[in-house]
């Protein structure tokens, strides 16, 4: 005859609940936090492009919300020529780099990591061209 004593499956069921918890903030900062948690890990601004450096960045962390018939406060991030606008007018630099006076992007999210950022910060140098 099979039974559990009491106090093991109190302790199973606290195990299990710390290992949850514990696995889901791994995974959280594994995708947030790359930058810092593999300082060594090469961030690729040799050869920055838009359609290889910028648009990847803007497709998985802005169009949700500035992409489609709608975009979030009329500003377009789902085409060149709409991104192009918010780099000239300033407010794509002022808002991914979390400036005074500019709403921080992207919205309720944390701030983009440094290596985005630095391929952003290149192009936009470089005078935003569209390649
Ligand atoms: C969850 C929706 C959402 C996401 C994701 C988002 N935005 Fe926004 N964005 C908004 C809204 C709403 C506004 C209007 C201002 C406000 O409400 O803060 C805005 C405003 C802006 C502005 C104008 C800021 C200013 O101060 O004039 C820029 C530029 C911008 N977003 C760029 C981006 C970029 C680049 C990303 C991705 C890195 C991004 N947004 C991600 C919703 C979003």
């Amino acid at each position: 005859m099979y039974y559990i004593k009491p106090v093991n499956t109190v302790f199973i069921t606290a195990l299990m609940i710390i290992s949850c918890i514990l696995l889901s903030s791994l995974n959280s900062c594994y995708y947030d936090k790359s930058d810092l948690l593999y300082p060594n890990t090469a961030c690729d601004t040799a050869a920055v492009k838009y359609s290889t450096s910028v648009l990847p960045v803007l497709s998985s962390n802005c169009i949700n919300c500035h992409g489609g018939a709608t975009p979030s406060a009329g500003i377009s991030l789902d085409n060149y020529a709409g991104v192009k606008v918010q780099v000239d007018n300033g407010r794509l630099w002022g808002a991914v780099s979390h400036s005074a006076s500019y709403s921080p992007m992207p919205k309720n999210s944390a701030k983009l990591n440094n290596c985005s950022l630095d391929k952003i910060r290149i192009w936009i140098a470089a005078g935003a061209p569209n390649n």
